[in-house]
């Protein structure tokens, strides 16, 4: 079938702009329900759903006989009428004029409209993503990923690419991916922050944002092998102001979701409301207060130790927003972290934990700049001086105070989606022993 001027190619989501007019609607068939000279179809185009409408006797015999029995998932193009229809999901639907079969899918799609466990969805991933909650988690996922980069532009941050072969561990060599690099080994970045600040001292505000890799032996619903991260890095900030600088960029996020996402969110049954009171300023305490909270909670939590994941939440659940917890014991923390200079046992860092159970989404620091006191740390924490030559070379050359955060993408979005496991919040998720599809 050609698509003519008298019927215009539509995506479904511009369809109510076309009240009255002959147009094309092409998609798949996500659903069909037949009833005398009626047929009910409905059309899904990956911008909405629309109810295409055929009537025995206005279009051909033999195309009503055979949209009928049309296997879900079956390729079509489907040219008539638009109505304005307030009940119909988006505002409109099509009386259907015409019928082209792209092709007949085969009558076995394994998704039917009926409970199936996630781990059969997940094997399934590549068919799975046209289903209705795919459709939102990713949809949602995109608008954050366009208000990062729009938060960070509008302040001025120049976007920089970090390498994903690297040399070097960046957050402890424990969950390194190790490959093969010619006659050499390289790992997969763990993070893009060492290159991040390297770009800094020569664009003063930049952002990386990229996949990232853990080889974390850890199947809890919050870790990925896989991830995306986006890693802001400002020359001459403090810790203080990335923190700011964070509760900014989650208000940002947020804010966006509840905007453009109205359909999403109720798609996935999200209570907004627990959405709508994120705003700044966020509660921020030292890991002091924190630790101290817990213990007097009673939780079996030892002073000195980093948070896991059940303090998180017990801290998370006194607030209704992020709580951001700064200065933790420096023994728990990253090489790069500057100490506290008001009490060294401290390191100059924060973690950003999100409401409703959702656990750290970020993750920063100020940066140790002092070259000799660089380098202790890279002995301290046993990692080959030689690789990392280069980034005490930022040391020597104009040192300045500095400072950044890392923001996992799939957390955040996750929380957003008040969806349990991050794997909903990429589009194909890597974890412990799961690679396919
Ligand atoms: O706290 P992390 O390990 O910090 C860094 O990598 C720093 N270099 C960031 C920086 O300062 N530039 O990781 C940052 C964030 C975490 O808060 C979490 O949201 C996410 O990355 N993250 C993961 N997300 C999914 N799966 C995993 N295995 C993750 N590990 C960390
Ligand atoms: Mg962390």
């Amino acid at each position: 079938m050609t698509t003519s001027d008298e019927a215009p190619f539509v995506r479904v989501c511009e369809l109510s702009k076309h009240a009255d007019r002959s147009v094309t609607v092409k998609g798949w068939v996500y659903h069909l329900r037949a009833k005398g000279k009626l047929v009910f179809l409905v059309l899904r185009d990956g911008s909405g759903l629309v109810q295409c409408v055929g009537v025995k006797g206005e279009m051909d015999d033999a195309q009503f006989d055979e949209i009928q029995r049309l296997p879900m998932e079956s390729s079509i193009e489907v040219r008539g009428k638009v109505r304005l229809d307030a009940r119909a999901p988006g505002g409109a639907e099509v009386g259907i004029s015409f019928v082209t079969v792209l092709q007949k899918a085969d009558a076995d799609f394994p998704i039917q409209p009926k409970e199936h466990g996630t781990g059969f969805l997940m094997e399934n991933r590549h068919l799975w993503l046209r289903s209705r909650k795919p459709w939102a988690c990713l949809r949602i996922r995109d608008r954050a990923i366009r208000s990062i980069r729009e938060y960070f532009h509008e302040l001025g941050f120049i976007n920089i690419d970090s390498p994903i072969f690297t040399p070097a561990a960046c957050e402890g060599t424990s969950t390194l991916f190790e490959v093969d690099y010619f006659d050499d080994k390289a790992y997969l970045t763990q993070s893009g922050q060492l290159y991040a600040e390297a770009a800094a001292m020569a664009f003063g505000k930049v952002f990386t944002f990229g996949p990232t890799f853990r080889a974390e032996k850890s199947k809890t619903r919050r870790h990925l092998t896989e991830f995306w991260m986006v890693e802001p890095e400002v020359a001459f900030a403090t810790l203080d102001d990335v923190m700011s600088l964070a509760e900014g960029l989650l208000c940002r996020v947020v804010g966006d979701a509840l905007t453009d996402c109205k359909e999403e969110l109720k798609v996935l049954e999200r209570d907004v409301t627990k959405l709508e009171c994120i705003r700044a300023p966020f509660p921020r305490l030292s890991y002091d207060e924190a630790a101290k909270y817990l213990q007097s909670k009673g939780l079996p939590f030892e002073y000195g130790n980093d948070f896991g994941a059940p303090d998180e939440t017990a801290i998370g659940e006194k607030y209704d927003r992020p709580v951001m917890i700064h200065r933790y014991p420096h023994q728990v923390k990253a090489f790069y972290m500057k100490r506290d200079p008001q009490d060294p046992r401290w390191a100059l860092c924060v973690d950003v934990i999100a409401p409703e159970g959702y656990g750290e989404v970020i993750g920063g620091s100020q940066r140790e700049e002092n070259l000799a006191v660089l380098r202790s740390r890279i002995e301290e924490h046993k990692l080959p001086m030689d690789a990392f030559q280069w980034y005490l070379d930022l040391r020597r050359f104009g040192s300045v105070p500095h400072s950044g955060f890392g923001m996992g993408l799939e957390r955040c979005v996750a929380w957003i989606c008040g969806v349990d496991h991050l794997r909903e919040c990429i589009p194909f998720p890597r974890m412990l022993h799961k690679i396919y599809p």
